[in-house]
Parts: C-alpha cells; sequence; structure tokens
C-alpha cells in the first residue's frame, strides 16, 4: 500500500468525515471536524489526509490555538481530531500523518504543538503532558491528556501560559478558573 500524506480537498470532506466516524465509532469528532473546518483561522494546508491509490484512509487537522502568557500571546497549534480507518489501523498511517503535520507545523514557524489523548501514541513522537511544564489548557482535561511537544526545542521550561483552545473544543468543555 503506497499511502501519501497531502492537503485535504474540500471535495473530501465527506470520505475524511466518514473516516472520523468510523474511526471514532461517534459523531463528536466528526461534528468537531465540521465546527474547526468553519473558523475564519482554519488552514486547509494543515487539514491532511493520508491516501493511497484508491482512497482515504486517515485523517488529521491540526487548528490554530494560543498560549496566553499574561504579557503576550503565542502562536500555537491544536493536533485533533486524528483518525485512521479501522481496516487500516496499525500500518503506519497515524505515524505519517503526525510526522508530516508536525513538519508542516515546523516549516510555517509554528513552535509548540498541544494534542490531546492516548499518551502512549503521542509520546512515541516527543509529546509530553503539558501542566507539569506550566501550560494549562483553558478547559479541564485529564493532565496525562493534554501533551505538548516544542518543535524549536527553545519554548518548554521558558514559556507558561493557558493555552486557549479553539472554541468549538473550548466550548464544550468545562473552564478551569482562574487564579484572579
Ligand atoms: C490512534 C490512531 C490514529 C493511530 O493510527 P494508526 O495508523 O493505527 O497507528 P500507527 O500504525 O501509526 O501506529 C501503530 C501503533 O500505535 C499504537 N496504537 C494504536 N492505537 C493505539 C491506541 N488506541 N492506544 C495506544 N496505542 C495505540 C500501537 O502501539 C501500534 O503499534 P503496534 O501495532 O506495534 O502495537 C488510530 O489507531 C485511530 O484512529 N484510533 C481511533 C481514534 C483515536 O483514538 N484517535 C486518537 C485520539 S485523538
Amino acid at each position: 500500500m503506497n499511502v501519501i500524506i497531502r492537503a485535504e480537498k474540500p471535495t473530501e470532506r465527506e470520505v475524511s468525515e466518514r473516516i472520523l466516524r468510523a474511526a471514532f465509532g461517534r459523531e463528536d469528532e466528526v461534528r468537531l471536524s465540521t465546527a474547526l473546518r468553519g473558523l475564519s483561522d482554519f488552514n486547509p494546508n494543515l487539514s491532511l489526509v493520508g491516501a493511497d491509490e484508491n482512497e482515504i484512509r486517515g485523517y488529521a487537522l491540526y487548528h490554530r490555538s494560543t498560549v496566553d502568557t499574561g504579557t503576550g500571546s503565542q502562536p500555537a497549534l491544536l493536533l485533533s481530531p486524528i483518525g485512521v480507518d479501522p481496516a487500516y489501523q496499525r500500518q503506519g498511517i497515524g505515524e505519517r500523518l503526525v510526522r508530516h503535520g508536525l513538519e508542516r507545523c515546523r516549516v510555517v514557524g509554528l513552535e509548540l504543538v498541544f494534542v490531546i489523548g492516548l499518551p502512549p501514541y503521542f509520546s512515541r513522537f516527543g509529546f509530553q503532558p503539558a501542566a507539569p511544564l506550566g501550560l494549562t489548557p483553558s478547559i479541564a482535561i485529564p493532565e496525562d491528556q493534554f501533551q505538548v511537544i516544542d518543535l524549536s526545542g527553545r519554548m518548554l521550561g521558558k514559556i507558561q501560559g493557558r493555552v486557549a483552545l479553539p472554541s468549538p473544543i473550548a466550548g464544550g468543555g468545562q473552564p478551569v478558573p482562574t487564579d484572579s
């Protein structure tokens, strides 16, 4: 199977949604991807598919988020959702969607990428829990599931603050109270 990773075409959205529905076995991530695509800062170059000669087999979306440091705002990205057709899982498609996506993020100069979910899966790429590093999400997320990778290697430990997640995610969660 020869899978390539590339930007999704607008005509392929329905197929990507079908992949997400099958991967997660529910509608939540389909609704999330639809809502994220509708935001003004949606970047189609970071809406990625893994496709073989016949069909799309996996989908991953990297969306804008920011770290509010108290004195400023640092642009970042959130990888969510990512899903692979169950019939094609464990063949490296998810890994390629992550690695290729992170490379695209690096090329556009974004250093911090966050992800929600599956600590054992994402740690292999260098993601680590964000909260112990002082990067806390704006909604309640189990600490081990909210992870970050520093693509430049010069941000973690130097930047701390509240991570403002895209509104379709933040709107669906419990806000974490601020100290002030
Ligand atoms: C998680 C997911 C995107 C990985 O994609 P994939 O193409 O199947 O994964 P890869 O082939 O790159 O990597 C396979 C490895 O990932 C690990 N892995 C796969 N699914 C995993 C899971 N649910 N939990 C932990 N590790 C997992 C395994 O270690 C596997 O290696 P192995 O076959 O040697 O055991 C895919 O399994 C999926 O769509 N799962 C359902 C949706 C989901 O949970 N998405 C992520 C949360 S946002």
